[in-house]
């Protein structure tokens, strides 16, 4: 694949160069465009050594239009990729512009364009550059990113331009139609129920709609998926293995019997607690009675159980969390406690209608600390992107058995 590399001047103009580096690893062929931004932060020397080829700066450059003028340079790719695209470079690009090289060849390119945006939270959060960036992708421009994590300007959030492993995996996706063919797959969705007396039970609101969605997902792409669903969950989907429980421990018992699994994403809102014990006949209530006092025991943490394994762990063990508040902090904190790899955080607070809704609003946090909040979309949108990420997760050596 012959890539045309286009690097704008951001702080994260550095990962460009790991970028040529692994791009060339799998064998693609690297030309780099530097804006005259992009040449303050890396110099044409680097860029050069590493693609192993010329790099382009001058749009009006006798030599290179001897050589490779904008017009050769957007014929020649097979894919341009614009990484950092500054909030600068963006803007120029949404409005057309044409008086640089990379703008001149971005406008003359017929062949598919990545950007993966770089720059200050504040800067990415204005309305200007959000409406700049949908005018890209209203372009068919892919986007890739930006991560959330501490910025070299101090502050925190969006706006860190993802890693460059992850600009090779999205440019070599695999196709999505099969991208989780061989794997096993186990996930887990909806409420438990946990019995008070033979009439009660302490539950929740889970619908178990975004555990499905992802299962469904999975299954189309591929994968051999088995979904442990708690009660009222409307599971019926073609092939999908179903199997019915109730309580987080008829949860954890389904689990550990379908395992050894690639993959398992806890999607279920397992009750932390059950009553010591279910009492056997109803519960009464007296007639002078005020109060019932019942005593509670934790119940297994299933993700935990998994994520923990020491023989026959998944691969990849996903789990959610659903939080009111500091979202994103407490996932993190999750994330740690239960031993996952990823956690998809999600706000349930008041107003967001996420019980039993079709929408959801996530962030996927990675045990490195990396996160991205992705804007609010359908549960199968979720669903489909999340899919998305962990085929590229899956990384090559770690092939279906
Ligand atoms: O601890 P908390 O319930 O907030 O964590 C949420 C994540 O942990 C979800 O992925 C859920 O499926 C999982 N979990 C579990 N067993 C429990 C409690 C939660 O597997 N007892």
């Amino acid at each position: 694949m012959k890539i045309l590399l286009i690097i704008g001047g951001g702080i994260a103009a550095y990962k460009s160069l790991e970028l040529i580096r692994l791009l060339r690893e799998r064998e693609a062929e690297v030309r780099a465009v530097l804006t005259e931004a992009g040449s303050s932060f890396v110099t044409p020397l680097s860029a050069a050594a590493l693609s192993g080829g010329k790099v382009y700066r001058e749009l009006l450059d006798y030599r290179s239009e001897a050589d490779f003028s904008h017009i050769e340079l957007a014929r020649w790719a097979d894919r341009i990729v614009i990484a950092p695209a500054t909030a600068n470079l963006i803007a120029r690009i949404a409005g057309g512009h044409a008086d640089d090289l990379a703008t001149a060849l971005l406008l003359a390119s017929t062949s598919p364009i990545s950007f993966a945006p770089a720059m200050n939270v504040q800067m990415w959060l204005k309305e200007a550059t959000q409406a700049n960036v949908r005018t890209l992708r209203s372009f068919g421009y892919s986007q890739f990113g930006p991560a959330e994590g501490p910025m070299a300007c101090g502050e925190f959030g969006p706006g860190r331009m993802i890693e460059p492993k992850e600009i090779v995996r999205e440019l070599f996706a695999r196709d999505k139609r099969t991208d989780m063919a061989g794997r096993k797959a186990l996930v887990t969705c909806g409420p438990t129920r946990e019995a008070i007396d033979p009439v009660r039970f302490l539950s929740n609101r889970s619908s178990g709609k975004q555990g499905c969605a992802i299962a469904v997902e999975l299954q189309r792409r591929g994968a051999d998926v088995t979904l442990v669903a708690g009660p009222g969950v409307n599971a019926r989907s073609g092939a999908l293995k179903v199997i019915e429980v109730e309580s987080a421990r008829e949860m954890l018992d389904a689990v550990l019997a379908t395992l050894p699994c690639d993959l398992f994403v806890g999607a279920a809102a397992v009750s932390d607690w059950r009553v010591s014990k279910v009492a056997s006949g109803k519960i009464k209530k007296g007639k002078k009675q005020q109060e019932l006092v019942l005593k509670f025991v934790k119940c297994p943490d299933i993700l935990r159980t998994v994520a923990r394994l020491e023989s026959g762990r998944p691969d990849l063990v996903v789990g959610f969390a659903a939080e009111t508040d500091d979202v994103v902090e407490n996932a993190r904190r999750k994330l740690a406690a239960k031993g996952c790899d990823w956690i998809v955080a999600n706000d349930v607070g008041a107003g967001t209608g996420v019980f039993g809704g079709e929408h959801n609003t996530v962030t996927v946090i990675g045990r490195g600390g990396d996160a991205r909040s992705w804007p609010r979309m359908t549960k199968q949108e979720v669903a489909s992107a999340l899919c998305d990420f962990l085929a590229g997760e899956f990384s090559d050596e770690c092939a279906p058995n």
